[in-house]
């Protein structure tokens, strides 16, 4: 018996508090560079590890954390992540994953009605989603194009290539969305991803484009859960698609890595993108072959909160957008780049010289910034419902205060 394999109620209990506790990080400085040669034991690598990796986090649960499409993660999921841990279940095999692999399709099940879909999988991420989603559309629409606007994410590009198809932009339309009237007239041999909250800006394609071209895939790493709320509108048109991605590890709250692949026939979908093998059980279907069970803490999570409880928490977030995006049109020195669709707020001063004395004032972690058509942009994304927007209103209204004065000077 080793007993490092074993249940060590001394040894959890002390990470649990550890959790609680406030940590200053260091940097790396107290790990070594060169893999140590004897070890310090378990409970000491705890107390070490809490200043590393406790106290040198980013803190996205903090009330200033409104910049990035990473959210907070419920305390349920991090209770669910231990037992994956300690379980260490292999979906790629029922022998070892027995209950596992029914969790991920009941996950899949209770997700594929708001989108119109019948069937999918999990995925480690939104990128590796719309690979096998386009790996799909290759396999069963013979595509050997993809079109996507100029605001897709990069992991279109990215899976085109790796796919061996053809990739073309479309341009977007002042709002950040595919610009329709800019489409080939001929997509009979196109796969046409749609985005479903652009990453820059959170713009939703016109999804009513669904079913124009040999395949059309919505990726809706971000807004997808809107489906699941009082926005659900929003994304009208998605259940014509005939694959959508959704992360996660976004507006569901769950800890990386989480998303999932979803297909409108997923019979013909998991037949094309499938192999076997002797020493598999089951068919080995999509990109990843072992894989763990990422769908537990979301299972948790919607069992804990229903969908009520993820629909409430992404409504507030939206409000959180919608607030600030309202006080950003208000402001005479500021220009918001467009109404947001899904929670992202992109705006910037209207004197470009004055970006960058903005971005060190304003509080850590309240933006991040992007680059539209060459111009440098500030952007808030609402994944925190526990975000005071207030924060960062004062913090902008602090700004304007101390440059006001150029402002005046300029006119
Ligand atoms: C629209 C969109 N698609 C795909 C991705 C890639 O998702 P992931 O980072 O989960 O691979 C992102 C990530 O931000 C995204 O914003």
């Amino acid at each position: 018996m080793d007993a490092e394999f074993s249940w060590n109620k001394e040894g959890l209990l002390r990470a649990v508090d550890l959790m609680g506790g406030n940590h200053v990080g260091h940097g790396m400085k107290d790990i070594p560079t060169h893999m140590p040669e004897v070890g310090i034991g378990s409970i000491e690598t705890l107390g070490l590890l809490a200043e590393v990796v406790l106290g040198g986090a980013a803190h996205l649960d903090s009330p200033s954390a409104f910049a990035h499409m990473d959210p907070p993660t419920p305390w349920v999921t991090w209770a669910a992540t231990l037992w994956n841990a300690s379980l260490n279940q292999n979906l790629l095999h029922p022998a070892t994953a027995p209950t596992a692999r029914e969790i991920e399709s009941r996950v899949i099940d209770w997700f594929v009605p708001a989108f119109g879909m019948s069937g999918g999988h999990m995925t480690p991420g939104c990128s590796i989603a719309n690979l096998t989603a386009l790996w799909a559309a290759r396999e069963c629409a013979g595509v050997t194009q993809v079109i996507a606007s100029d605001s897709a994410h990069l992991s279109i590009a990215k899976a085109a290539h790796i796919l061996g198809l053809r990739f073309e932009t479309v341009p977007t339309d002042a709002t950040g969305r595919l610009d329709s009237d800019m489409l080939p007239a001929d997509m009979s041999r196109a796969a046409l991803v749609l985005t479903a909250g652009t990453t820059s800006s959170g713009a939703i394609d016109p999804l009513a484009l669904a079913g124009r071209a040999a395949w059309t895939h919505v990726d809706a790493a971000w807004a997808g859960p809107l489906r699941l709320s009082t926005h659900a509108a929003l994304l009208d048109g998605i259940e014509f698609a005939d694959s959508v991605a959704i992360s996660a590890h976004k507006w569901l709250f769950q800890p990386k890595e989480s998303a999932m692949i979803l297909f409108r026939d997923v019979v013909k979908a998991n037949k094309a993108i499938s192999f076997g093998g002797a020493y598999l059980a089951v068919p080995n279907v999509g990109v990843q072959g072992s894989h763990g069970a990422v769908a537990t803490p979301l299972l948790a999570t919607v069992l804990a909160w229903g969908r009520q409880g993820i629909a409430e928490r992404i409504e507030k977030c939206m409000a959180f957008a919608n607030r600030f995006a309202e006080f950003v049109q208000k402001q005479k020195q500021l220009r918001l780049y467009a109404t947001p669709a899904s929670g992202i707020v992109v705006w910037r001063p209207v004197d470009p010289e004055v970006f960058d004395a903005m971005l060190s004032r304003l509080p850590s972690g309240s933006v991040s910034t992007t680059t539209i058509s060459g111009e440098r942009w500030f952007r808030n994304v609402a994944a925190n419902p526990m975000t005071d927007v207030g924060l960062l209103i004062d913090g902008v209204e602090q700004c304007l205060a101390t440059t006001s004065s150029r402002y005046d000077d300029s006119k």
